[in-house]
């Protein structure tokens, strides 16, 4: 997928990385609920903290990634897409046939970024920002109301 290589490690504390979780979810509440059952984890690149994701299960052999984030200074570098396909790996190493990510109507690059890895539309959860948020997003002159759900077999 990408030239960059990681190093990946499974987290059981976030304290050290809410910065880069707050990056890709505004609400601390909703991170911290869904790292109850989450798995955390960091990657490092030329030993810095670049990025982070969260994988939280959905089911048997079905797996969502809850938060994909890269350091705004690494963005843009193909650290990301490094990323992605760190988080499948990690994602089959734990049994998954079947992968989600859901994303804002609002956020035109991460609809760009999921689709150039693979991933496909598969349904829209209306209002999921709107009921679940408390303050307004807006991002690209939108407002951010619906989660557009990709999905990925592996
Ligand atoms: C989304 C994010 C993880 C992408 O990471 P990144 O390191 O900037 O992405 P990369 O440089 O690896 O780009 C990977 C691919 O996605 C594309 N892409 C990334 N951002 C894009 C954008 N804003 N618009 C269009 N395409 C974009 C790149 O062009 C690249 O395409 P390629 O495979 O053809 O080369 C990063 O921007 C980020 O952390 N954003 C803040 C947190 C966030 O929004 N997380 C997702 C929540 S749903």
């Amino acid at each position: 997928m990408s030239d960059i290589e990681l190093d990946i490690e499974a987290e059981d504390d976030a304290t050290h990385l809410w910065d880069l979780l707050l990056l890709a979810d505004p609400s601390q509440k909703m991170i911290e609920e869904y790292l109850e059952e989450g798995k955390l984890y960091s990657a490092m690149w030329e030993s810095v903290i670049v990025g982070v994701f969260v994988l939280y299960p959905l089911g048997e052999d079905s797996w969502e990634l809850k938060n994909i984030a890269v350091s705004e200074e690494w963005q843009g570098k193909g650290v990301g897409k490094a990323l992605l396909g760190a988080s499948i790996t990690a994602g089959r190493d734990l049994g998954a046939k079947h992968m989600e990510v859901g994303t804002g109507n609002s956020s035109i690059g991460q609809l760009a970024f999921y689709q150039k890895a693979g991933f496909r539309m598969a349904r829209i959860a209306k209002n999921f920002f709107t009921l679940n948020y408390d303050e307004p997003i807006y991002e690209n002159g939108i407002q951010c109301r619906d989660m557009v759900i990709f999905t990925l077999d592996l």
